[in-house]
C-alpha cells in the first residue's frame, strides 16, 4: 500500500473512533469537562506524569493529539500547550473539549509531518506523543 493510500485509510479510522472514544468509560470526557481538577488517568498518561514531571510554565507541543483529554490534562498542570493531529472530527472534538473544559490550548489540523509548516518559527519547551501515537 503506497503512504497516501495508507495515511487515509489510518485517518478515517481515527475518525471513526472519535465518537466511541467521546463516550467512552476511559477517557471520562464528561468528567474532565465537569471537574477542572481532573486530570487524564489513562494508564499511559500516568507513566508520561511520572516521567516528564513539572511542566508548569512549559510551552508543549503535542502530536498527534486525539480528542485532546491527554494534551489538555497537560494544560490543566500548567503547561501552555499546542496540539496537532490530522483528524478532523478529533480536532474539533478536542476544540470542544477545551471550550467546554475552560481549559486553554491552540488547537490545529495538520499532518504530524507539516508540523513546521504550521506552525513556522515556533520552539517548544516539550515535543511529546503519547500512548498508540508510537507502537
Ligand atoms: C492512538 S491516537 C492517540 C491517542 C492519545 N494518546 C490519547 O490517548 O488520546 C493516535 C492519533 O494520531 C493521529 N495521527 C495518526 N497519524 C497521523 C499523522 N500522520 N499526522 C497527524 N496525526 C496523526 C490520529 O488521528 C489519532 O488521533
Amino acid at each position: 500500500m503506497a503512504l497516501d493510500e495508507y495515511q487515509s485509510v489510518n485517518r478515517d479510522n481515527r475518525d471513526a473512533r472519535v465518537p466511541i472514544h467521546l463516550g467512552s468509560d476511559e477517557y471520562k470526557i464528561q468528567k474532565f469537562v465537569d471537574d477542572p481538577k481532573h486530570i487524564s488517568d489513562v494508564v499511559q498518561f500516568d507513566l508520561d506524569r511520572n516521567e516528564l514531571g513539572d511542566v508548569a510554565g512549559k510551552s508543549l507541543l503535542h502530536l498527534q493529539c486525539h480528542i485532546g483529554h491527554d494534551t489538555l490534562s497537560w494544560a490543566r498542570r500548567g503547561a501552555d500547550v499546542t496540539g496537532v493531529d490530522f483528524s478532523e472530527p478529533a480536532i474539533e472534538a478536542c476544540k470542544n473539549l477545551s471550550a467546554k473544559s475552560g481549559t486553554p490550548g491552540e488547537i490545529l489540523v495538520a499532518d504530524v509531518y507539516d508540523s513546521p509548516q504550521v506552525l513556522p518559527d515556533r520552539q517548544f519547551d516539550i515535543v511529546y506523543t503519547g500512548v498508540g501515537a508510537i507502537c
